[in-house]
């Protein structure tokens, strides 16, 4: 390596003087974020097809010699900008990542120019002090526990309030983690076959709803359990888990002597946004010794807005809790926080090692599934100071009053039917032609139920194919399920959307549901229905 050739390149790279001294690229840079951030596109999909990306992005070997910034942030323009997804955009209402307050953005970048490493205070001085505070605000949204549990919990140096994680599914990980630590202990350091044939048990078991998220399936299996360790309740019309079901799930676990180690309440749920009976849920769990954990990756922040606790009555009983910034919390991806009612449960998975993480360090990687880990509460930070409660509290009404203007939209509407609505935000509904409409309320009230179920599978097709062409023509995105707990008989697929996205307005909503009569017709069309 020759002198000048590291010189040029630390001057050009690494050197902040030169970036001061010329901010053109960061003029630029800038430029190109606002313009995204501001949802400036037509559609929220590029017209681009898929395909045709695939070429331009196939270079087999990465470049020889680098470019100019310049030059890299016009290709950053016109081959990523300009074909992203953009899930701001006002019309793309299927998912629950969505437009972002700029100032969780702007954090963002001071994450990485920090670049501070979570793992040990040595690699994150007051960051570790900044997770610490965050965990403890949402930990007093759940639990409500003394002003002096939170102020204490902070110069704590064992235990901890919980983990900022990943995401929902490292959240669900670690909560299951601690509870099969919790339930049978020994097994971090023994394995599960050892303290398996010790305890007597038939088989473990942890039980959900069926509207679980999948991550609990990818949480047993990492875990050793195994993903057939997941009972799932049928859920009732509301999708809410089942009590009696439950109850006999429990049962006939027992009677085949199957250890629970765990029952997963969801608030709310991913597909309909709906709240389990948490407070019941709580009261059996602690009756049956099982440990309760509350998936409340979508709903658990609206637990910051004081109207919507009486929603989640009962989460202050839950053993562990997650929460995802990323979601409800408007904050980009990924942040996400696994809180627990016992500071001491972590110290279940408390890890030591003698060039870092010490004994009673207070390092926040002792209790942590990740290894190193960034600043991402720095962005959560970042918006709760600069909304505050306040700003949050609007944002969430905002999504409650988009919510009910759908709802009423769809109301007023013969061809489309509401089949779930929810207090989070996500509501499901399936296009239904008027003379279909009234072909199954014959054949329901005649009870030809082979009859009404075909009918219901040929709605199926409809609304597939319909949610298909939607996002193939890019002007507009919802998502789309399977529910089973319609009034529909058999599987129902549905149209679902999630009303966070604060750029939506009504005149959005109408364009959508628009747009959809329009294919939805063609296709009736198309299909001889
Ligand atoms: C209820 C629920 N739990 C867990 C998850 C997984 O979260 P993540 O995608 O952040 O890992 C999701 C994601 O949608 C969810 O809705």
């Amino acid at each position: 390596m020759n002198d000048t050739a590291i010189e040029q390149l630390l001057q050009q790279h690494f050197s902040i003087d030169a970036l001061q001294q010329a901010p053109a690229p960061l003029q630029q840079a800038l430029r190109m974020l606002g313009g995204w951030l501001a949802a400036g596109r037509d559609t929220p999909y590029p017209h681009t097809p898929y395909a045709e990306l695939i070429p331009r992005l196939s270079a087999i070997r990465p470049p020889t010699h680098g470019m100019a910034v310049t030059d890299f942030l016009q290709e950053l323009d016109s081959t990523v900008l300009a074909n992203t997804a953009q899930l701001n955009h006002p019309r793309y209402i299927g998912h629950m990542t969505q437009a972002l307050p700029w100032v969780s953005v702007l954090a963002e970048a001071f994450t990485a120019a920090l670049n501070q490493n979570q793992v040990k205070i040595e690699t994150a001085y007051v960051s570790t002090l900044i997770e610490k505070q965050i965990l403890g605000w949402l930990h007093r949204q759940v639990y409500q526990h003394d002003d002096s549990v939170y102020t204490q919990a902070m110069a704590a140096t064992s235990g901890a309030l919980g983990n900022v994680v990943n995401g929902g599914t490292m959240g669900n990980l670690t909560a299951l983690a601690v509870a099969l630590e919790h339930q049978l202990p020994g097994t971090r350091k023994r394995g599960l076959f050892a303290t398996m044939q010790e305890s007597g048990y038939g088989g473990l078991a942890v039980i959900g709803s069926a509207r679980s998220h999948y991550s609990v399936k990818k949480a047993l299996a990492t875990l050793g359990l195994g993903e057939a360790a997941l009972h799932l309740v049928p859920v009732d019309r509301d999708n809410r888990i089942d009590i009696t079901a439950l109850e006999s799930t429990i049962a006939s676990l027992k009677a085949r002597n199957i250890k629970v180690v765990a029952m997963i309440g969801i608030a709310g749920t991913t597909e309909t946004g709906a709240i389990d009976p948490l407070a019941a849920m709580a009261h059996i769990a602690a009756r049956e010794n099982i440990w309760f954990h509350v998936d409340a990756a979508w709903g658990g922040a609206l637990l910051i807005a004081e109207q919507y606790r009486h929603l989640y009555d009962g989460i202050a009983l839950a053993d562990s809790v997650v929460i995802d910034g990323h979601k409800l919390l408007w904050v980009p991806m990924a942040q996400s926080m696994v809180l627990f009612k016992h500071s001491a449960s972590l110290n279940l998975l408390k890890h030591n090692a003698n060039y870092i993480l010490r004994d009673n360090s207070g390092d926040l990687g002792q209790t942590s599934l990740e290894g190193s880990r960034r600043f991402d509460t720095l962005k959560l930070w970042a918006s709760f100071k600069v909304l505050g409660v306040s700003g949050y509290t609007t944002l969430l009404e905002q999504a409650a009053t988009l919510s009910g203007q759908l709802q009423a939209l769809l109301a007023e509407q013969s061809d489309f039917e509401l089949i779930t609505r929810s207090d989070t935000f996500i509501l499901t509904y399936r296009y239904v032609p008027v003379h279909l409409r009234q072909r199954m309320a014959e054949l329901l009230s005649d009870g030809q139920t082979e009859a009404a179920t075909a009918l219901n599978q040929q709605l199926n097709t409809l609304n597939a194919k319909l949610q298909n062409r939607q996002k193939a023509e890019g002007h507009s995105f919802v998502s789309r399920t399977v529910l089973e707990s319609t009034p529909y008989p058999g599987p129902t697929n549905v149209l679902r959307v999630v009303m966070s996205n604060v750029q939506t307005r009504p005149h959005h909503l109408r364009a959508i549901l628009d747009e959809q009569r329009a294919i939805g017709q063609a296709l009736v069309a198309e299909l001889g229905l």
